[in-house]
């Protein structure tokens, strides 16, 4: 399948994510690019993606893309750690080619990852993630492509996501989950003084994380790093930023229902969201 360019009216970016949590990232893009036009897709009817195998990930990530692209986005951005982990690159090097060599499709590890080497003092780093994301080794990959004498030290968090979508995460029941996985990770690494937030939806833990971790210990979230990196991409290739329009709008598309999106998504972020339900195989 060969795409037709779109003209520039009518190219937003794009923003995909399993679920709810990329709206923390759209929220902070927004913030940095309030100009242009966004399109917010969540896979709400399967997520979460993080206890899925790779070719599911992969499979459901270009699903989505395509989907996007039809929609008429230049530019797509996994705000997903687990489809950044498991299908990025296979999307990157064997699908874009022949979709539309053109369009580009980017995740979030190498944002978070690129400023590491600038927080940490100990060069002991730990990352909390799901299953997928720790089990692809992507995270501890990168930075070492960067920086070889970075040591990361990683631990799953497979609660922290059914906890956050069912708005316990505020709730004492949390607590109980949030001390183990710290505890685990302190463990395995004693030394660190940096810890990545590898997952989009556990920004909305913060509190409870910081409850829990030495004060000594700094905590990285995406959302920032993400929309700078944007930015900064957006400078240094001005044939994309000239394809992506600026009316100021988004919109918001879910694979589930248009009513549970509204109700869950105001959990992410407190606004009242109207989203249009979206059918991927039409
Ligand atoms: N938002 C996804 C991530 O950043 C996790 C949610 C899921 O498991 O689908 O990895």
């Amino acid at each position: 399948m060969h795409l037709e360019t779109n003209k520039k009216i009518g190219s937003p970016i794009g923003i995909f994510d399993s679920g709810y949590g990329g709206l923390t990232i759209l929220e902070e893009i927004k913030k940095t690019l309030p100009t242009y036009d966004y399109i917010y897709l969540g896979d709400n009817a399967r997520t979460p993606y993080g206890t899925r195998s790779f070719d599911v990930v992969y499979k459901y990530t270009l699903q989505c893309v395509k989907k996007l692209f039809e929609m008429g986005c230049q530019l797509v951005i996994l705000a997903c750690n687990t489809a950044s982990a498991k299908a990025l690159r296979t999307i990157q090097q064997r699908d874009l080619p022949l979709l539309d060599p053109q369009r580009r499709v980017l995740g979030v590890i190498r944002p978070t990852v690129e400023i590491i080497d600038s927080k940490t003092v100990t060069k002991h780093v730990g990352l909390l993630a799901t299953t997928g994301t720790v089990q692809s080794d992507s995270y501890p990959i990168e930075i070492h492509k960067l920086y070889p004498h970075i040591q990361v030290a990683s631990e799953a968090c497979p609660m922290w996501v059914p906890l956050i979508e069912n708005n316990e995460h505020k709730n004492d029941g949390a607590d109980y989950f949030v001390k183990k996985n710290i505890e685990n990770i302190l463990k395995i690494s004693p030394q660190m003084d940096t810890l990545i937030l590898g997952c989009t939806h556990y920004p909305l833990l913060m509190d409870k994380i910081v409850a829990f971790l030495p004060s000594n210990i700094q905590v990285i979230s995406q959302g920032v790093l993400v929309a700078n990196s944007l930015s900064d991409y957006l400078q240094r290739h001005p044939e994309m930023k000239q394809r992506c329009s600026t009316n100021g709008t988004v919109q918001y598309f879910t694979t589930e229902s248009e009513a549970k999106f509204a109700s869950a998504a105001s959990v992410f972020i407190s606004k009242n969201i109207c989203a249009h339900h979206i059918d991927l195989n039409e």
